[in-house]
């Protein structure tokens, strides 16, 4: 009754933002991301009916922390939805640790909750298909249907819960690129995602990047199936631009960047006009992650430690779907 998986984050080159249905993370759009193999989150998940004998709920340590209030509520609302699966009524234990900040804009959710699907699935003996376990990491956190995949992965707005799910469009050794994070802040973000997804339609600019997406799909997919880098951070860079004029819009209005995450981006754009392959992209975040090759990777890394307000860089290559393992956290 006790599992552990680890699950790769993901990095969205055509965005999830503004929700259909927030409560069961219905997106308004499909998205595609990548899934990272150097920023991952390791959960152990245990139901027993000893867990929290003495308190009567659920046991939650997220980082080495008790989880408390809206963070909590989100992680057994989840364990609730696994349990109704499984037909138990037995309280939880759950331990995360990450290998890179967590709430800054990184999508820390969507490798937490794709590994606590996949751990707490197995925890409770339900063997499902991929696409399954797709839909339930959704309900934990959306961009989460896409970190049950490894590699090149779209995710499928649906418009019911049962057809809102990811699938891979190409697996992790199709493309060597690399996604270099940038982080320039490691404090947690003030606006939560879900508060941003809520807020979108209240922008001017929501209606014009929502009737972007198709053209950016087409094209995102195509630069992967061509392996075009150029393409793909053409896109990747459209799309973060608009979902953050979109959020610096809203009412109320949620501005993430910092100094920091506008000189990396202006620095992306001064290596371009040098003709490095160069792109950037980010989440809801100030935090910002830089797409280059293989070739150039070490050298743009060292570049954008140089940078003011640059604390590190997490160079990542292409990963794979959560893996199940027996070290567990507790
Ligand atoms: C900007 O998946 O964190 O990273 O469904 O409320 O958990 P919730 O939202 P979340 O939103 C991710 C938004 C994004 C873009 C993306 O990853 O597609």
């Amino acid at each position: 009754m006790k599992a552990t998986a680890q699950a790769g984050a993901n990095i969205a080159f055509v965005k999830y933002w503004g929700a259909l249905d927030p409560e069961l993370h219905l997106p308004l759009n499909n998205s595609i991301s990548l899934t990272l193999d150097q920023a991952t989150t390791l959960v152990t998940v245990e139901f027993s009916p000893h867990v929290g004998e003495d308190v009567g709920e659920d046991v939650i340590e997220l980082e080495g922390r008790r989880a408390e209030g809206r963070v909590r509520e989100r992680v057994v609302r989840f364990l609730d939805h696994l349990r109704r699966l499984s037909g138990t009524d037995e309280r939880a234990r759950v331990a995360s640790q990450s290998t890179f900040p967590v709430a800054t804009g990184l999508a820390s959710s969507a490798s937490l909750f794709a590994g606590m699907a996949v751990a707490g699935l197995a925890a409770l003996g339900l063997a499902l298909e991929p696409r399954e376990v797709s839909t339930i990491a959704r309900l934990g956190s959306g961009s989460a249907a896409r970190s049950v995949f490894g590699g090149w992965v779209e995710w499928v707005a649906g418009g019911r819960h049962e057809d809102s799910y990811a699938y891979p469009l190409k697996p992790r050794d199709w493309w060597p690129v690399r996604d270099i994070i940038v982080i320039v802040s490691q404090e947690p973000k003030e606006s939560p995602s879900l508060a941003g997804h809520a807020a979108a339609r209240t922008s001017p600019c929501f209606a014009g990047r929502l009737a972007s997406t198709s053209e950016h799909l087409a094209l995102a997919r195509t630069a992967i199936f061509t392996r075009d880098l150029e393409a793909l951070g053409t896109v990747a860079e459209a799309e973060a631009l608009l979902l953050h004029a979109v959020s610096m819009t809203t009412d109320p209005p949620a501005l993430y960047w910092l100094p920091a995450t506008v000189a990396v981006m202006r620095q992306v754009w001064a290596w371009r006009r040098e003709g490095m392959p160069v792109y950037f992209t980010l989440d809801a975040g100030p935090n910002v992650h830089v797409l280059t090759t293989p070739e150039e990777a070490p050298r743009v890394a060292t570049g954008l430690c140089a940078v003011d307000g640059v604390q590190r860089t997490i160079v990542c290559q292409p990963g794979g779907p959560p893996v199940l393992g027996d070290v567990h956290l507790f």
